[in-house]
């Protein structure tokens, strides 16, 4: 029976930890509650193309994890994650992409995001450093605001981050850690040239500094050489973080951490104190899915889907967009980078923009600073070809109206 409230009830009273309190509530989100109404033409998402996600398959996947693994498969697993999984994802990181690695060096997450925020939980301090891209990330930079991270910024050029403003900012600021986005970066599409790679792992040795290297989109190259992982550079001084969010499916929600053996065991307790272990089942249906040969396939065809996307994007931009405005030419990913002219701000822009059905994700929440009055991010991957024609073509105009 319920115990009749006391009037002194009230929750909006509880005392909220400061910290959390404080934290602001991700402004994409409330893009993304806009942009969903219907009728608009959306480029502000950060999903992947959800007529992509193999459903045969990961019935399959799921149906023979349940007959083979029966009750094990939904049984409390270990923190680190099932072993068959581990051992496989250390073997393909062997042999595919040239990184040494066994079952110690990986944990099993839940989504890359969970690896982000174990690692801003393992390292961070109120008040520590952090050396990231300028734009970065948002979602990263939500989880380090929880742990009151600071920031020291490197801009980035066609080629990634810039080594030289890296070194004044580590030498400034001694940050902790080094957060990359290291291929077709959300939010600018860059990808980090090799001779970029070589000198950033230098850097990072040279003060010993780790790098955090975020790489769900690195699978989804569409165009241009392979480059090697920074991981496969850098060994040791290298957190990779995977996932199969955008080469699968996010709502699995399964990623995980290749890094050094002799660290794991504090990411490991980092883990079991958020939520003891990654779904098991989750882990046997990857696992079954992987031994089964299905990925390959499936990422050639995401790559050929998200190409034609990016590459009709491209030509939309340059047959609507006025020259003053300039925008990335990724070889991969979900996402590219538009650069309004200097005066004209994309966050303004925006609600005019919606008043004409089409919406993006204006840049300034990728800057930890606040700054970037003039970009905006557009997801070439989630709209349909006429969506993107008319889209591009009623932004166009907007812009040009403006100038
Ligand atoms: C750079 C980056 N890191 C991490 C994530 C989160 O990925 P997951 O679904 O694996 O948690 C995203 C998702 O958009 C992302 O863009």
């Amino acid at each position: 029976m319920l115990i009749e409230q006391d009037s002194k009830v009230d929750p909006s009273k509880w005392r909220i930890a400061l910290h959390v309190a404080e934290l602001k509530a991700s402004i994409i989100r409330e893009i993304l509650k806009i942009s969903s109404q219907p009728g608009v033409i959306s480029f502000a998402g950060g999903l992947p193309n959800q007529s992509l996600f193999p459903m045969d398959d990961l019935k399959w996947a799921m149906e023979t994890a349940v007959e083979k693994y029966d009750s094990t498969c939904v049984q409390y697993a270990l923190s680190r994650g099932i072993i068959p999984l581990r051992e496989l994802l250390a073997e393909r990181a062997t042999n595919d992409d040239g990184v040494e690695s066994s079952v110690d060096n990986i944990l099993m997450v839940s989504g890359a995001q969970q690896g982000i925020e174990i690692v801003a939980r393992a390292f961070i301090d109120p008040g520590d450093y952090i050396l990231t891209e300028y734009p970065t990330y948002v979602g990263a930079l939500q989880a380090f605001n929880y742990y009151q991270a600071q920031y020291c910024c490197a801009e980035m050029d066609h080629d990634g981050i810039l080594i030289e403003k890296a070194r004044e900012q580590i030498e400034k600021h001694k940050p902790k850690l080094i957060y990359t986005v290291s291929n077709f970066q959300n939010p600018t599409g860059i990808s980090m040239g090799v001779e970029r790679r070589h000198q950033l792992v230098e850097l990072a040795q040279q003060y010993n500094i780790p790098i955090i290297d975020d790489n769900p989109y690195g699978d989804i190259r569409f165009r241009g050489e392979q480059v090697p992982s920074l991981k496969s550079i850098g060994g040791d001084i290298v957190v990779a973080l995977q996932t199969f969010s955008k080469i699968l499916a996010p709502g699995l929600r399964l990623g995980w951490m290749n890094g050094p053996a002799s660290i794991m065991h504090h990411f490991e307790k980092v883990k079991q104190c958020s939520d003891l272990h990654t779904s098991t089942i989750a882990q046997y249906m990857i696992y079954e899915y992987l031994m089964a040969g299905k990925m390959e396939p499936q990422i050639k065809r995401i790559s050929e889907f998200y190409k034609n996307k990016c590459d009709l994007m491209l030509q939309s931009l340059e047959k609507e967009f006025p020259a003053g405005a300039t925008w990335t030419k990724p070889d991969g990913g979900l996402f590219l980078w538009v650069e309004l002219p200097e005066n004209m701000s994309a966050k303004e822009l925006l609600n005019k923009a919606i008043e004409r059905k089409v919406a993006y994700v204006y840049g300034e929440p990728f800057f930890p600073d606040g700054g970037g009055d003039n970009t905006l991010r557009l997801n070439f991957c989630t709209p349909s070809d006429e969506e993107i024609r008319e889209g591009i073509k009623r932004l166009g105009q907007l812009i040009h109206e403006e100038m």
